[in-house]
């Protein structure tokens, strides 16, 4: 049985998905996926073809609920805890106290995951935070998880974990930490809460302003899915939500150095961070 999405409506609505998320969907490798995305939703919500689905989401979509059930569908979530792990040790042993003597001392340290999927990158922090970081007893540190797909900041929020997602943390820390349960793990009572998990769209400027000013941002696996124009908006974006000498941090495969130029690159043992 054919599909409801042609390939000429693909574009269509890639063009929409591109526009509003930066997301860029490509012909020969998301096609069934997202095709076989709007048959379910048609079916559920009585439409019958492809003309009223797009209508329905691009203009009878006053509380951007549509929207929201399409992004849970075409964003790729893979994470783990400890992922691309010298990124956390030159936070707590560079960045943070590097911070703490040269921030004023009468606020808190911000951190922001942007994107934070499932919760593993900000709860990495705060394990790293916890573990290693002497300054956590004198200065207070926030950290922010934001994601445009609400599901996972579901997830995120419950804190619990599958095996998978936590092979990479040492088993001393994980049985320190976690409470083994008969499917996964579950993050003790004492961590839970200490992420500040929100939904967001990196493009959407209003939802971005709202998080405030942060002095480190960690954007791991996120810009590979944007395309150059994209990619150059979010880094501005960042540069203006970071407090002067602020960081930004990307992953392994990102480089901020074919994005733009207003950061000054640095290494830290093998890791490069961003500074404003
Ligand atoms: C591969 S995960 C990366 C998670 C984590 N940073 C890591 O490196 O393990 C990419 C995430 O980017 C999110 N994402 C994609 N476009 C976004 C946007 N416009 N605004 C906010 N999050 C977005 C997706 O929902 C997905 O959860």
């Amino acid at each position: 049985m054919a599909y409801l999405l042609s390939h000429e409506n693909f574009a269509k609505i890639c063009e929409f998905i591109y526009r509003k998320s930066g997301i860029h969907l490509e012909l020969d490798k998301h096609y069934d996926k997202l095709a076989r995305y709007i048959d379910k939703r048609a079916a559920e919500l009585g439409i019958e073809n492809f003309r009223k689905y797009f209508f329905k989401l691009r203009f009878e979509d006053k509380d951007g609920l549509e929207f929201q059930e399409l992004m849970n569908a075409v964003t790729v979530n893979e994470t783990y805890f400890f992922r691309e792990k010298d990124q956390f040790e030159a936070l707590v042993n560079f960045i943070l106290p590097e911070l703490d003597k040269t921030m004023p001392k009468n606020r808190p340290l911000r951190i922001l995951s942007s994107p934070c999927s499932t919760g593993e990158e900000p709860y990495s922090m705060i394990l790293h935070i916890v573990e290693e970081a002497k300054l956590v007893e004198r200065r207070d540190i926030e950290v922010v998880g934001i994601d445009i797909d609400s599901t996972v900041i579901e997830k995120a929020k419950k804190g619990k974990f599958t095996d998978r997602s936590v092979h990479a943390i040492p088993k001393n820390i994980l049985n320190k930490w976690f409470d083994k349960k008969n499917l996964g793990y579950q993050l003790v009572d004492d961590l839970m809460g200490s992420v500040d998990f929100q939904v967001a769209n990196v493009f959407d400027k209003a939802q971005m302003r709202k998080l405030g000013k942060f002095d480190v941002i960690f954007s791991r696996n996120m810009l590979i899915y944007f395309d150059d124009a994209s990619r150059k908006e979010v880094a501005m974006t960042f540069y203006d939500m970071l407090n002067p000498k602020g960081y930004v941090l990307l992953g392994h495969a990102e480089y901020m150095s074919r994005i733009v130029s207003v950061f000054d690159a640095k290494k830290v043992d093998k890791t490069l961070i961003y500074q404003k």
